[in-house]
């Protein structure tokens, strides 16, 4: 049979390790927030540079490349003048030229300025010629040079509809189409 006196010994010993242990601690302490540190490390390992942060795009940033914003009429920049939009249309009044265009189902010639689609010009003088879009992205007004190609006689602003040979051929969108000539037009011809 066992003897209880070393039994209570080592669980004495057992308790006065555990006790002084749990006093004195384990010298283990949580790591503090190194983050802060790492990023000053980082930076300090860093070149110093004038550029914006690289991520502010909006700004110019992203290196040699970025376009200064405000700069004064970089290449590109759009001038205060209006050559690049300028359409047909834009002929200033005092530069306005006039052409005789006979409407042949109309049974009239009549004086048309270069500065004004051929559908309004004709709607003015009290025609009623067939239109939908107004916009050169349908067929309704179409017409036909009867003299040869369209585009030999007029100018058309952004139509989208008529293929080449079909302008070949003398059809127009009377709509987008400014007289750069006189000739005679056959109204509500589509190809
Ligand atoms: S009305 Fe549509 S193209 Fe002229």
């Amino acid at each position: 049979m066992l003897s209880p006196l070393p039994i209570a010994l080592a669980a004495i010993a057992t308790l006065t390790v555990v006790l002084v242990s749990t006093l004195k601690g384990t010298g283990w302490e949580p790591t503090g927030d190194i983050s802060d540190e790492i990023l000053e490390r980082r930076a300090e390992s860093l070149p110093e540079t004038d550029f914006p942060e690289p991520g502010n795009r909006a700004i110019g940033g992203g290196g040699g490349g970025a376009i200064p914003a405000g700069g004064e009429g970089g290449e590109g920049a759009l001038e205060d003048g209006s050559e690049a939009s300028a359409g047909p249309g834009d002929i200033p009044d005092d530069e306005v030229e006039y052409y005789e265009v006979e409407f042949a189902k109309q049974g009239e010639t009549i004086e048309l300025a270069n500065n004004e689609p051929i559908l309004d010009q004709g709607e003015e003088a009290g025609w009623d010629l067939p239109y939908a879009c107004r916009q050169g992205q349908c067929v309704s007004c179409a017409g036909r040079v009867a003299d040869g190609p369209s585009e030999d006689y007029l100018e058309h602003d952004n139509q989208q509809m008529l293929e080449d040979a079909e302008l070949e051929d003398g059809y127009t969108l009377t709509c987008v189409a400014y007289p750069r000539d006189s000739f005679t037009l056959e109204t509500g011809e589509a190809p």
